[in-house]
This record gives C-alpha cells, sequence and structure tokens, in this order.
C-alpha cells in the first residue's frame, strides 16, 4: 500500500510539473485531489484494511495529500506570476477602461469665505494687499495710536519675537491685527487708498470653542478728501447684503478701538431667524459682524496724512466667525485641526 501510494504521488508530481495552464491545473487537482480524486480514493479505503497496516498506509497517505496541496499551491502561484509578467511585457493594456478619477482637493472653509469676502469688497473698487505676520511693535501697536504701556494695549494679548519682549528697543511680535497693513499702505502711498487684507493673526490666549491663537482677520481702508460716516455705512451695508443676503438690515452701534474715532461696531439682523430670535444669534435677532470707525487724526498725521484735509474709514472683521455663522459651527478649533471629516463638508 504504502508503495502505492510513493507511486501515485511521483506520477502526480511529475504530470504537475508538466502543467502550464490554469486549465489544466484544476484538472490535475481534481484527478488526485477530487472529491473522486485518486488520492482521494486511497484515503478512504485505508479504512479497509488490516488493522496492522493501517496505521502506516493512514500516516503516508496523509503526508502525501499534503504534499500534493503544497505542490498545488505552489504551482497555482507560479502560474499566476507568470501571467502577470506576460501581461506586463506584451503591453496587454486594456485602453477601453475608463480611467481612475483624480481625487480632487478643495478650498479649505476659511480660504471660500475669505475669497468671498475680499470679491465683495475687490467689486467695490478696494485693492486686495498682503503683508507680514512678523511684525514690528510700531505697525501693530505704536502707530495705530496705541501707545507704550497704554491700557488699551490689553486688548491684544500678544505673543512676542524679542526675548525681552515689549521692553526691547525695537519690539517685534506676531501681529495681533490685521489693522498694521493700514499704516504699511498708507506710508507708501497717498490718498485715494482703498484697500482690503486678509491674513493671519496671533494672540497669547487659551483656546475654547470661540477662541484660538491663530485665526485671520480681513481689514479695510478707504481714505480720501471727504470721507464720511456715511461712505462708511454705505459700503458696509452693501458689503452685508453681498455676503448675508439681499434683505439683510444693519445695525451700528459705538465701540472702542484705539485707531479710530468715532469707533463703531456693526450688527446684521440674523439671517437664520430674520430677527425672531434664535440660537445662531443668541436670542438677540442681531449678529455682530465687525467693527469699524473712521481713522483716527493720530494715525493719519503718522503716515504724513494732514487729517484736516484726508478723513477715512477702516474695518476688521474675523471670517472664521463668519463662516461658523454661515454653517452652524459651534467650535473655531475645528477648522484648525486636520480633520478631513470636517473639512470634506464644506
Ligand atoms: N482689528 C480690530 C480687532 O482686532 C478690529 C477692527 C476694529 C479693525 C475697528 C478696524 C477698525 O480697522 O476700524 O479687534
Amino acid at each position: 500500500m504504502a508503495e502505492d501510494i510513493a507511486a501515485l504521488t511521483a506520477q502526480a508530481q511529475q504530470e504537475l510539473d508538466n502543467i502550464a495552464d490554469e486549465r489544466a491545473l484544476e484538472a490535475w487537482r481534481v484527478a488526485y485531489l477530487g472529491r473522486s480524486g485518486r488520492l482521494t480514493q486511497v484515503l478512504r479505503s485505508i479504512g479497509t484494511l488490516p488493522a496492522e497496516e493501517r496505521r502506516t498506509a493512514g500516516a503516508a497517505a496523509n503526508q502525501a495529500k499534503g504534499a500534493l496541496e503544497a505542490a498545488l499551491a505552489g504551482k497555482e502561484e507560479a502560474l499566476r506570476a507568470r501571467a502577470l509578467a506576460r501581461e506586463a511585457a506584451g503591453g496587454a493594456l486594456d485602453v477601453t477602461l475608463p480611467g481612475r478619477p483624480v481625487a480632487l482637493g478643495r478650498l479649505h472653509p476659511i480660504s471660500q469665505v475669505l475669497r468671498e469676502i475680499l470679491g465683495a469688497f475687490a467689486s467695490m473698487g478696494f485693492a486686495v494687499v498682503e503683508g507680514p505676520e512678523v511684525e514690528w511693535d510700531y505697525y501693530n501697536f505704536e502707530a495705530l495710536n496705541i501707545p507704550r504701556d497704554h491700557p488699551a494695549r490689553d486688548m491684544w494679548d500678544t505673543l512676542w519675537i524679542s526675548p525681552e519682549g515689549p521692553r526691547a528697543e525695537r519690539p517685534m511680535l506676531l501681529r495681533t491685527l490685521t489693522s498694521p497693513m493700514q499704516v504699511r499702505v498708507m506710508e507708501k502711498t497717498r490718498p485715494p487708498v482703498r484697500i482690503v487684507t486678509a491674513g493671519k493673526c496671533y494672540r497669547y490666549e487659551a483656546t475654547d470653542a470661540t477662541h484660538e491663537s491663530m485665526f485671520y482677520q480681513v481689514e479695510g481702508l478707504a481714505v480720501d478728501r471727504g470721507i464720511s460716516m456715511a461712505d462708511l455705512k454705505g459700503t458696509l451695508y452693501e458689503f452685508a447684503r453681498r455676503l448675508f443676503g439681499e434683505e439683510r438690515r444693519v445695525r451700528f452701534r459705538c465701540d472702542y478701538f484705539p485707531f479710530v474715532e468715532p469707533g463703531a461696531e456693526m450688527a446684521i439682523d440674523c439671517f437664520n431667524c430674520a430677527g425672531a430670535g434664535c440660537r445662531t444669534c443668541g436670542n438677540s435677532g442681531w449678529i455682530e459682524i465687525l467693527g469699524a470707525g473712521m481713522v483716527h487724526p493720530n494715525v493719519l498725521r503718522g503716515v504724513g496724512y494732514d487729517p484736516e484735509v484726508y478723513t477715512g474709514f477702516a474695518f476688521g472683521m474675523g471670517p472664521e466667525r463668519v463662516a461658523m455663522l454661515r454653517h452652524g459651527i459651534d467650535d473655531i478649533r475645528l477648522f484648525y485641526g486636520n480633520d478631513l471629516r470636517f473639512l470634506r463638508q464644506f
């Protein structure tokens, strides 16, 4: 019996060696290892042997089965590899296959809202400019009518670049607002000035749902002869309608910013509830959108503009806040968490 098995195995092995395609391989498998294959039959017949022979024959048959199964797997693998190599070499390229779609990226929700805001002002004749995020104390504070040691500095917790902080001879910092661009632009140009700028700002601040230590601001400035509060209101009203809907109403209230006089805050009637009161507007019916005001005479004088001749208005806003209101996002930190599950929604 053991000899029969050895002979069978040798024969099977030899036939296997000559097989060159998958169909022949399947026929071989059926012939030897299939349900009524030759080796299967041998295994089945072992029960009929006298007890003395059963053990050795059984062991030999099982071993043969293991060997043939392993040889089969090896052959399968070899055939697959050969087919693959042939395909690659023969240029078996199916040009009728549809192409794989290229994964398209998208603009970050803040980039989207920035483009919208800047676009609205650009279409009203404002030029878009950019400036540095690392800034001199002079532009961030001094030239904006915020002298050294003035309590107004408490409005902006600052990240200092100079190791000596604000006590350095020429202190350097991460800008806490985009307003320094007002000064940089005015220093370089003569009126009329009409610019908007957007960029990152930084504050030394613990983060929470409404505060980030890095965030964006959009800033605008218009200076010319005879610019009045009416121009400020008209321009910002138009902006509010473009961004938040034709039917928007606006509300101006007094506010304080050192670089404007008078200073104001603009709110729009809630676009979610039209003023009735809801979650978006904190039940007040109004949503504060930006700070603004008439450029302070000290700021104009600082850049060599005569405040008796030129006047202007300025405004600043947070695009994150706009995006949060729009999309009902309740945590500013989501914008900068690099979580694609969040970002892919916009
Ligand atoms: N930059 C101000 C802030 O961070 C916002 C602002 C208010 C900007 C009034 C202005 C302005 O230009 O006139 O709080």
